[in-house]
């Protein structure tokens, strides 16, 4: 006998969609991208996913509180979660008919389209969709980010000022 099981979906009349990231930490874009999918979607299930190739500065449990506390007042349409396997199948389970990433340069294009069409050969019945992130933020990314905050640089007005204080007391602290 098999050990496998099946993934079984939420039936739901929802529009869900699932924005992944690794957020270490989350910034502006993040949160431009995120707003404009509750344009197009009824919920949106922000995850931080693992990507095997990166190191986070910020533990699951930090990133987990810092994306939260961009969210007051927006509990029934935001939820925040983790994965540990598979982003597709978690996606699956959930109901959610979309993966949202956002773009930002050419140089985004390759990796995602690679993401997007693995993510599609194992479960069909979820589709990416790329929102193109506002202007302002692309050419942002968490690693500038830090990289200006370790070296005591202004980061304000780019990450949410809570995040800002983080950054700065994790740099204190290291
Ligand atoms: N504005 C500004 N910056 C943005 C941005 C935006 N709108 N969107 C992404 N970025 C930045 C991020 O800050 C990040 O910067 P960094 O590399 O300096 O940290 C970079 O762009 C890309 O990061 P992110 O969107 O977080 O993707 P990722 O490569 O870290 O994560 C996962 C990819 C986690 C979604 C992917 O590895 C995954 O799905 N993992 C789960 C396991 C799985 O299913 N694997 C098989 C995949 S086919």
């Amino acid at each position: 006998m098999s050990d496998y099981e099946p993934f079984v979906a939420v039936e739901t009349d929802e529009k869900i969609a699932v924005y992944p990231g690794t957020f270490d930490p989350i910034t502006m874009g993040h949160l431009d991208i995120i707003n404009r999918s509750l344009n197009l979607f009824d919920r949106v299930i922000i995850v931080i996913a693992t990507n095997s190739s990166k190191k986070p500065l910020f533990s699951v449990e930090e990133r987990l509180m810092m994306i939260r506390a961009c969210f007051p007042g927006n509990e029934g349409r935001i939820e925040v979660d983790t994965v540990d396997n598979l982003l597709v199948d978690y996606a699956y389970t959930k109901g959610a008919k979309a993966i949202i990433r956002g773009l930002r340069a050419v140089s985004d294009f390759d990796y995602e389209f690679q993401l997007a069409l693995m993510n599609r050969r194992i479960e069909r019945d979820v589709e990416t969709v790329f929102l193109m992130t506002g202007f302002r933020w692309i050419f942002i990314s968490s690693s500038i980010i830090k990289d200006v905050a370790r070296h005591g640089g202004d980061v304000s007005g780019l990450v949410p000022d809570h995040v800002c204080e983080k950054l700065r007391e994790k740099y204190l602290q290291i």
